[in-house]
């Protein structure tokens, strides 16, 4: 899987940890910044991933910000962007099987790094489930 991931002033420590879980699983991760803690804001960081990952046929995205809420938030306002914020591997499975969601959002500051790796492992083993799913998913772009 081809992955984008982003993150705000309170997601970039997390942040190469997550990308060295990805790699170790196989994945391509590129990284859309930003480089240090400097403060941002995090619909920059949002807006710059969900432009790559529509861009990119069947890539997905990471987005981490202190709780995943603003994230997640910028990120639904693109229309075929489902992001999903995700607590745990059963959060992060049940957003690839039912909602085909294709960015992943979680908080740093709600989330340790065990959890991160069952959220990654979850979210990467899971494809959507189509069926009657699909068309709830249509119903979701107005
Ligand atoms: C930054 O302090 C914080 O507000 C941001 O990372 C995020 O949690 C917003 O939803």
């Amino acid at each position: 899987m081809r992955f984008f991931i982003a993150t705000d002033h309170a997601g970039v420590a997390i942040k190469p940890s997550i990308i060295e879980m990805l790699v170790e699983m196989g994945h391509e991760v590129t990284d859309l910044g930003p480089k240090d803690a400097n403060r941002v804001d995090y619909p920059d960081f949002a807006h710059k991933l969900c432009y790559e990952v529509l861009a990119n046929d069947g890539s997905q995205g990471i987005l981490i910000c202190g709780t995943g809420i603003g994230m997640s938030l910028a990120a639904n306002k693109h229309k075929g962007i489902r992001a999903a914020l995700c607590h745990d591997a059963y959060t992060a499975i049940m957003a690839r099987a039912h909602n085909n969601a294709n960015v992943l959002c979680f908080g740093e500051r709600v989330v340790g790094l065990g959890v991160v790796q069952s959220i990654l492992e979850g979210w990467c083993k899971t494809n959507f489930e189509g069926g009657r799913h699909a068309q709830r998913v249509e119903k979701i772009e107005i």
